[in-house]
Parts: C-alpha cells; structure tokens; sequence
C-alpha cells in the first residue's frame, strides 16, 4: 500500500455497511427498499420470495450496489444460499432487517397445527434461522445491527389475531434476549413496533378452511369475524402511519449509534404500551373488550355460558 492512499484512503476502502432486508415486495419492506436506494454510502439486498422476484425488478432496477435476491424465510436452504451468495460478494451482512411477515385471521379454534406452523415459520423460526446466520459474522467484527420488525400485537393480543399475536410476542422475547447476549460484541437489536398502517397489508391476510369468510360469518363466532375484520380495516384506512413513515424509522435506527431495543413506530403502539403499565390489570382487558365494536353482543346467540 503507497503512502497517499495509507492516509488518503480510496472511496472503496471506506466501510459500506450491507443491509439485508427481507419480505420487500410490498407494504413497509418495499418503502424501505425504495429510502435505501438513495442512500448511496449502503450495499443493499433485498429479497421477497420467488414469485414476486420478478415484479420487484420491474419497481426497483439492479445495480452495483442494490441486489434483489429471492427469498422465502421458511425455506432454511435458502436462507444458507443468501447468506452464502452475501458473504461471497460482499462479505457478509452488517445489518439484517427481519421484516418478512404474515398474519392469520382465525379465532383458536379455528386454526389447525398446521396453520400454527406457517405463522410461526415465517414470523419467528425464519427470522430466527436468519438471525443464527448472520451472527458470527458480525461477532468477529465488532459491529452490527438486527432489527426485527414486530407489532404492537407483540404487546397485546387481539381476539381472531392469536396466532399473529403470539409469533410477535415470541419475537420480541427472544430479541429482548438477544440484546443482553450481543452488547459485549458491539451488535445492536432493534424492535421496531408497528400499531395499525395506512396500507393495503390487511389484504394480504391468511385464512384458515374454518375463518374464511364464507364459513366463519355463519359459525358460533361470526360476531368476531363480521366486526374484526372491518374493524382492523377501519383503523388502518384512518391511521396516520404509513410504510413510508415507518420506513423512515427503520433508517434512523440503521444509522443510530446506541439505538434503543424498543420503537413505537406509531401512536398507537405508545398508547397501548402505557395502558398495558398504567391501567389495574383487572381492569384492562374488560375495558379493551367493551371498546370493540359490538362486544357486549359477541356470541350471545351460540353461547351456553353458565354460572361456576
Ligand atoms: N401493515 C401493518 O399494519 C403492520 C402492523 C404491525 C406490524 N407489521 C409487520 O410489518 C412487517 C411488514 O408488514 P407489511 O404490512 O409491510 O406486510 P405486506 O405488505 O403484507 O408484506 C409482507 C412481505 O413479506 C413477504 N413474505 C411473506 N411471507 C414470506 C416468506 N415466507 N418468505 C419471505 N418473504 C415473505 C412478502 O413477500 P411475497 O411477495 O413473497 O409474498 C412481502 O414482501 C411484518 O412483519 C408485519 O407483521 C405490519
């Protein structure tokens, strides 16, 4: 090395972090995808899975530094592939956003194992999996960032939603974990906490063969169905957040330097993390039921309910 570019270090030289962003085919991944793409001192990869790789290239085109790579975070083949193909081109992953995400809409009963299974493959094994990956890479250099996009249903649960609620709640216990397990390495771990988006995400929702709308809006918890669906609906037409402002918080914690485990990303998640400390818990949860629409009638015409 001569001695101008030992003190004058070339462009290439200086440290470009590679940020690996999963599920960017829509909703906040996408808006995300689309801020990074301007910041030009990141290497980027972003991923969705193989059926949607290829509208992703039509919205957002390829380059020297910006890589759509396919994905699906259940598929632990190729999640080793992606990290490999990473670690060959650029050297590995310096920070890891896990935003790939679905969710069910069924009461309990109305999921089988197998539904359980998907929500948690893709909510919590597959963030998990990614997780183990990119670890000993970030280790060995001192620094790094994961940032895991959970919910405010990672906070508190919502009727016909149980299954969602509880792969968010998984994920937020274990990056509480992670957080005490990574700091002497100099790896910092984000929650990043939606409440309700103005987006069309809730179109993307899953049914089970009992919750869709076909079956469930005659079965015993029709009243759940017949007002949660809407009602999630209503709140996310009228929220304020959207992919874009939530994007924007996701790029300040990839720049932060000491960024917090837990962020708000909405009013919401801030109102309902004080209710959840400030409000007598035998309180809570019958003054969240009375505020949905309708619950005083829930189940009353297929209830057998008697007296213990
Ligand atoms: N929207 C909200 O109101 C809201 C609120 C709180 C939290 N969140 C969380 O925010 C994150 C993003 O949500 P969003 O609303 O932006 O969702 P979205 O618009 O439905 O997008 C979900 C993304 O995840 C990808 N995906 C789904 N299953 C996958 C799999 N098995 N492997 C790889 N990619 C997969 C989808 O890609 P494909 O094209 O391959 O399907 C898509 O790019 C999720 O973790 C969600 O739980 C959202």
């Amino acid at each position: 090395m001569s001695w101008w570019s030992r003190f004058f270090p070339q462009k290439e030289q200086y440290f470009r972090p590679v940020i690996l962003v999963t599920g960017a085919s829509s909703g906040i991944g996408l808006a995300l995808a689309k801020r990074l793409m301007l910041e030009t001192r990141y290497r980027i990869v972003i991923t969705a899975r193989e059926g949607s790789i290829e509208r992703l290239r039509g919205i957002l085109p390829e380059g020297d530094r910006f890589w759509i790579h396919a994905l699906d975070v259940t598929d632990e083949e190729q999640r080793q592939r992606l990290v490999r193909d990473i670690d060959e081109r650029w050297g590995g992953v310096n920070v890891l956003v896990n935003n790939a995400g679905i969710s069910y809409r069924a009461v309990v009963e109305d999921m089988t194992d197998e539904d359980e299974r998907r929500q948690m493959a893709t909510n919590y094994f597959g963030p998990m999996g990614l997780i183990r990956l990119v670890l000993p890479n970030m280790r060995e250099r001192g620094r790094g960032k994961i940032i895991n996009i959970s919910s405010v249903s990672g906070m508190m649960a919502m009727p016909t939603m149980a299954s969602y609620s509880a792969s968010k709640y998984a994920l937020e216990g274990a990056s509480e974990a992670l957080w005490y397990e990574t700091k002497p390495f100099g790896i910092d771990v984000v929650l990043v906490q939606p409440g309700f988006i103005r987006s069309r995400s809730f179109e993307n929702v899953y049914y089970t063969e009992k919750s869709k709308p076909e079956v469930s809006f005659e079965g015993p918890y029709q009243d759940y169905y017949r007002n949660m669906i809407p009602f999630v609906g209503r709140m996310m037409n009228r929220a304020w957040a959207t992919p874009d402002s939530v994007a924007n918080l996701v790029l300040k914690a990839i720049k932060a330097q000491n960024p917090p485990l837990w962020i708000p990303a909405t009013i919401d998640a801030s109102v309902f993390y004080y209710l959840r400390r400030l409000l007598p818990r035998r309180l809570l949860l019958p003054a969240l039921f009375y505020l949905l629409p309708k619950a005083r009638t829930w189940g009353r015409r297929f209830t057998n309910k008697r007296l213990t």
